[in-house]
């Protein structure tokens, strides 16, 4: 261990390197890449020190021969992925959906419960905003059943997610009102209220294992898919924007983060230019 509590990362071959790096990828779909060698690096360093194997082709023979209940690649998942998140982030997709996606699935579904999914979710900001946009902008909500899911490949990040605590730096972009409103104090941080939390369901779900997303398949009138693309590499994003597409009732939504492009990824969909933001929309049967 070093003193910073992290352990020294070990030398490893370039060979081994890019050996792990494809592994990594078939099971994730993120391209760690030459250019995340020492943020991979500290990390695999810490997973070879909790498991006790010195090298990392030994520590690779244990994820693919090993490792029958996933239990240490779900560690190594929780320790490589990138979590960033904010509440209201890229609040221009929120106000689209509010005031014109949710008012058009409604008026096309009349009576039939509406569902939002939240993919990648992390610690739960997006699926949490999604919530409180709904109920602070879309009348809807009154009569409208709507199931919001969030999910993620993280399990460190869910639990988080489902404990709804936050710090200044993750509610600074709210408005102040739904803060004071939907939050309670507690020491230095905001825990969102237990009714919001009630809302959204957790749930783990990888965007590249094709066999387990199936079970996905027909459930999603909206799908939040917003930066995680931009770790995957183009071939990753084809399937992921097929496991959308495959995701979504026809006639549902895709809204991608803002350096996100569908146009690059497949011809799946078909754009629609709202008022609030650009989105993408399976056609309808
Ligand atoms: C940068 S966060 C984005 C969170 C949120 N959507 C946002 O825009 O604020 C990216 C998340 O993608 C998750 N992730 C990475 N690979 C994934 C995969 N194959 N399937 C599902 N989630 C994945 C990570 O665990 C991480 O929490």
């Amino acid at each position: 261990m070093s003193v910073s509590g992290e352990a020294a990362a070990v030398p490893v071959a370039a060979e081994d390197y890019a050996r792990f790096c494809d592994f990594f990828y078939r099971r994730t779909g993120i391209q760690l890449g030459a250019g995340k060698r020492y943020f991979v690096d500290r990390r695999l360093a810490d997973r070879m020190e909790a498991t006790g194997l010195p090298s990392l082709r030994g520590y690779l023979l244990k994820l693919r021969y090993d490792d029958a209940e996933g239990a240490e690649l779900q560690q190594l998942i929780n320790a490589l992925t990138v979590n960033e998140t904010y509440f209201y982030r890229e609040e221009y997709q929120l106000r689209a959906l509010s005031a014109e996606i949710m008012p058009e699935l409604a008026a096309r579904h009349a009576g039939a419960p509406l569902r939002i999914w939240s993919l990648p979710c992390s610690t739960g900001e997006e699926p949490y905003s999604i919530a409180l946009h709904l109920t602070a902008n879309w009348t809807g909500l009154e009569t409208v059943d709507v199931e919001i899911v969030g999910s993620d490949i993280d399990t460190a990040v869910l639990a988080r997610a489902r404990a709804g605590l936050y710090g200044a730096r993750a509610v600074q972009h709210l408005p102040p009102d739904l803060l004071q409103r939907h939050f309670v104090r507690a020491g230095e941080a905001w825990r969102i209220s237990a009714a919001l939390r009630g809302a959204v369901r957790f749930t783990t779900a990888n965007l590249h294992d094709a066999a387990a997303m199936r079970r996905h398949r027909g459930l999603y009138d909206v799908i939040f898919c917003r930066n995680l693309l931009i770790y995957f590499d183009d071939v990753s994003r084809r399937t992921a924007a097929e496991m959308l597409y495959e995701a979504l009732r026809p006639g549902g939504f895709v809204c991608l983060g803002h350096s996100e492009s569908m146009s690059r990824m497949s011809s799946l969909f078909t754009v629609r230019k709202l008022a609030h933001a650009i989105v993408h929309q399976r056609p309808a049967a």
